[in-house]
């Protein structure tokens, strides 16, 4: 991934996000009318990653809407596909939180993440059965940067110690056999005895927008796709956190194994998280 500058400005960034705003909207209106329904769904990669008629009819949307108003910004989505290309590129998760979606638990979000040059820098997620939707770019605040849920700014918290924190995590639902290198379970028993509580809520999406706004201290997962996190990661950064790799280096927005914080417990947190000797987990 080229790691050239991004190409879009603040005022573009700015648009842009508006846009994506109303397309989430747009989009979580319309799955919200199947939540709750017992949809039908199929299995994708195991038991455990589901897409139903609703996911699929929400991307559809997206992708129409998105070009109309966005047409110089590519598209990569979960269920259809794309390009991955340095240019500017939105990643479209239509339904984060599928299996959720699916048992009709209200923690599900349509995410819109902006990928310019190999840097995260614009998102949007709406979590419609919540009535919450969190938006943003990475850039100064007089330039109109910064993370706003529900349109009031929002930044990470000023928790301090672990023992205060309430930390996210989240489960590869191809990785899901307990015992897989990549299964998270160890990790999880290392962090559960040091921080005030451990949440897994079953979105990417909505877990690291819950750090960017302060709910959560930490977030961190193995395995996730690009549209699970690029709005996340975009929207903790344009709240003051910090996103590393599991071994506190630069993270690697096409592989998805990352640390989400508040900054403050983020160093405290690497050693608990990082990789427990498993070949496939080396990079971190
Ligand atoms: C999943 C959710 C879940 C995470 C999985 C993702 P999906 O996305 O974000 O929280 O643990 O790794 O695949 O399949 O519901 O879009
Ligand atoms: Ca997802
Ligand atoms: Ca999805």
């Amino acid at each position: 991934m080229s790691q050239q500058a991004p190409v879009l400005g603040p005022s573009r960034l700015a648009d842009a996000v508006q846009a994506a705003l109303i397309v989430a909207r747009e989009a979580g209106a319309l799955v919200l009318k199947g939540y709750r329904s017992r949809p039908a769904y199929e299995r994708k990669q195991s038991y455990a990653d589901l897409v139903t008629e609703h996911d699929l009819a929400s991307e559809a949307w997206i992708r129409r809407r998105l070009a109309e108003l966005t047409p110089d910004i590519a598209i990569v989505g979960e269920e259809q596909g794309g390009s991955p290309s340095p240019a500017p590129t939105w990643y479209v998760d239509p339904i984060d939180g599928t299996v959720n979606f699916a048992h009709g638990h209200p923690f599900f979000a349509v995410s819109l993440g902006l990928l310019d040059h190999g840097h995260a820098v614009a998102g949007v997620v709406v979590a419609p059965a919540l009535g919450v939707e969190w938006h943003g770019f990475v850039g100064a605040p007089e330039a109109g940067g910064g993370c706003f849920r529900n349109g009031q700014p929002c930044q990470v918290s000023p928790t301090t110690e672990l023992s205060d924190g309430l930390i996210a995590s989240g489960f590869s639902p191809t990785m899901r056999r307990h015992g897989h290198p990549e299964d998270n379970v160890a990790a999880f028993e290392r962090v559960m005895p040091r921080v005030r509580d451990l949440r897994r809520a079953g979105s990417a999406a909505l877990d690291l927008v819950l750090v960017a706004d302060g709910t959560y201290d930490a977030y961190w997962e193995r395995k996730l796709g690009p549209w699970d996190f690029m709005a996340g990661v975009a929207l903790v950064r344009a709240a003051g956190g910090r996103v590393t790799s599991l071994v506190g280096g630069e993270v690697d927005l096409t592989r998805g194994y990352l640390l989400a914080s508040n900054g403050h417990i983020h160093d405290a947190l690497l050693p608990l998280v990082s990789p427990d000797g498993a070949p496939t987990e080396r990079a971190g």
